[in-house]
């Protein structure tokens, strides 16, 4: 028997480089590699990288560079480059990290296996290409294997909105949508693994439109009562949602479909319509805020989260207090908020930039408010009693955490309860992340 190749990746970006990650995995597992932990023992380094702002695409360079004594030792070692960065870098990565033996692509990940097969003929491999088939259909190696309660499903790809300060058109392409029956397919998969909650992912997955078994073209919501079937499988999440994509039937949704957790994440950038337009998002501030009354008809409890750039080109402090006036009326439960970064090859890389020390100062009000927000949000569960999907023992001994339906972390002391149940928990403190609960 040959002893198995050790594999050790590294995510980095959006959810869906780690469902990426995963696959990458599985692939390379029919090629007799098992995953390791730690870079040390490794016969290939993969990065799965993310370029969305300038600090995460530079961050692999040095990354890349702290593998350098490994490879000197281990000249068999393989070190590859996998994602965004790859997508927009290429060929250039190899040039400025010649140690690198491989790049790939977000829309090539099928070939992986046989490029790594050139790889260990000594050559390099590169492939960035954007070709047709399903790679998802192509990537299926690995053995079935028992997982833990939760995963993710990437059920729509890349984008075509194509925001002023974004680079996720140019790294993930054209959108594309997965069919229904091999979405269905995996589900069930997963659900037999031991899988019993399910995010579905995609760049903008409320514009997901795939084909359905009858031919039809499907919507979101729809995709969703497809899985409100599925056997086992207890709660249905989706992300990230374009607030333009937000269409009646995934509103109604929300309201009537008891395996859709009440949480949405729904970026909007900006609360100024001047800096939106320039941001080429076409929606205001105002039809934003309609539209979350609409899903908030439809399901009162829902926990709101959004992204927020700050310091986009241009963007003045009126503007930025339309931010904050958006931030105070909508009330978040989680938000994300960025500097701005230039990103080379978009329009407003272009535009005259805010001074940064500006920018600093904006963002540190901005998640302030959030983070007050969010506070308030965590310390009104106190008293109240949510349903939790236990995921993992806690850091104390007998104690088991998991998530509520509305994403909060919960630990419970004690807790009479394995792994991938869910159980009512009755909270009774709320800390800056977490909340503590008993079992109701
Ligand atoms: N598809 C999602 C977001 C994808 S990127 C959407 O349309 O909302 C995730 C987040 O990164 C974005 O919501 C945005 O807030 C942030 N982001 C994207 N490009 C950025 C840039 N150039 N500088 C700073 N933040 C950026
Ligand atoms: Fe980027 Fe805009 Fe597409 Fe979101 S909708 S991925 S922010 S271009
Ligand atoms: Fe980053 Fe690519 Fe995701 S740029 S955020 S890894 S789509």
């Amino acid at each position: 028997m040959t002893t198995p190749k050790k594999l050790f990746i590294k995510t980095y970006g959006c959810q869906m480089n780690v469902y990426d990650s995963e696959r990458m995995a599985e692939a390379l597992g029919g090629q007799g590699y098992v995953e390791t932990q730690t870079p040390d023992d490794a016969d290939m380094i993969l990065l799965n990288t993310c370029h969305i702002r300038e600090k995460a695409a530079e961050k692999i360079y040095s990354e890349l560079g702290r593998y350098k004594g490994l490879k000197a030792d281990k000249p068999d070692l393989k070190i590859g480059v996998a994602g965004c960065v790859a997508q927009a870098e290429g060929q250039e990565i190899m040039r400025r990290q010649p140690m690198v033996d491989l790049v790939v692509g977000p829309q090539s990940y099928h070939r992986l296996p046989e490029m790594e097969a050139r790889t260990r003929a000594g050559e390099k491999a590169l492939d960035t290409d954007f070709p047709e088939e399903d790679k998802f259909e192509k990537l299926k190696g690995r053995p079935k294997a028992q997982r833990g309660p939760t995963a993710f499903l990437t059920v729509q790809e890349g984008c075509d909105k194509f925001c002023a300060f974004c680079v996720v058109p140019y790294t993930r392409g054209a959108e594309v949508s997965r069919p229904v029956d091999r979405i269905l397919a995996e589900a069930r998969d997963l659900v037999e693994r031991g899988v019993r909650e399910i995010t579905l992912l995609g760049q903008n997955v409320n514009a997901y439109h795939g084909a359905g078994p009858d031919g039809s073209e499907y919507t979101l919501a729809k995709l969703i009562w497809d899985l409100d079937k599925v056997d086992g499988l207890e709660r249905i999440r989706f992300t990230t949602s374009h607030p333009n994509d937000m269409t009646d039937d995934l509103i109604e949704a929300h309201g009537t479909c008891s395996k859709l957790m009440p949480y949405l994440h729904l970026p909007v950038q900006s609360g100024s319509d001047t800096i939106l337009k320039r941001m080429n998002r076409s929606h205001t501030a105002d039809s934003y805020l309609r539209l979350i009354e609409r899903i908030r008809a439809a399901r009162p409890d829902i926990l709101m989260s959004g992204d927020f750039i700050v310091g986009f080109p241009e963007e003045t402090e009126a503007d930025f207090q339309a931010t904050l006036d958006l931030v105070e009326e909508v009330k978040y439960g989680y938000a994300y908020s960025f500097k701005y970064s230039t990103r080379p090859g978009t329009p407003a890389a272009e535009r005259p930039q805010v001074d940064p020390a500006e920018a600093d100062d904006r963002l540190q009000r901005l998640q302030g408010l959030i983070t007050r927000q969010q506070r308030d949000i965590q310390n009104s569960m106190v008293g109240r009693t949510v349903n939790v999907l236990f995921e993992k023992p806690g850091r104390l001994p007998g104690q088991m955490g998991g998530k509520s339906e509305y994403l909060h972390a919960v630990h419970v002391a004690d807790a009479p309860v394995g792994i991938g149940d869910i159980a009512p928990v009755r909270i009774v403190d709320a800390a800056a992340n977490s909340l503590a609960g008993v079992i109701d």
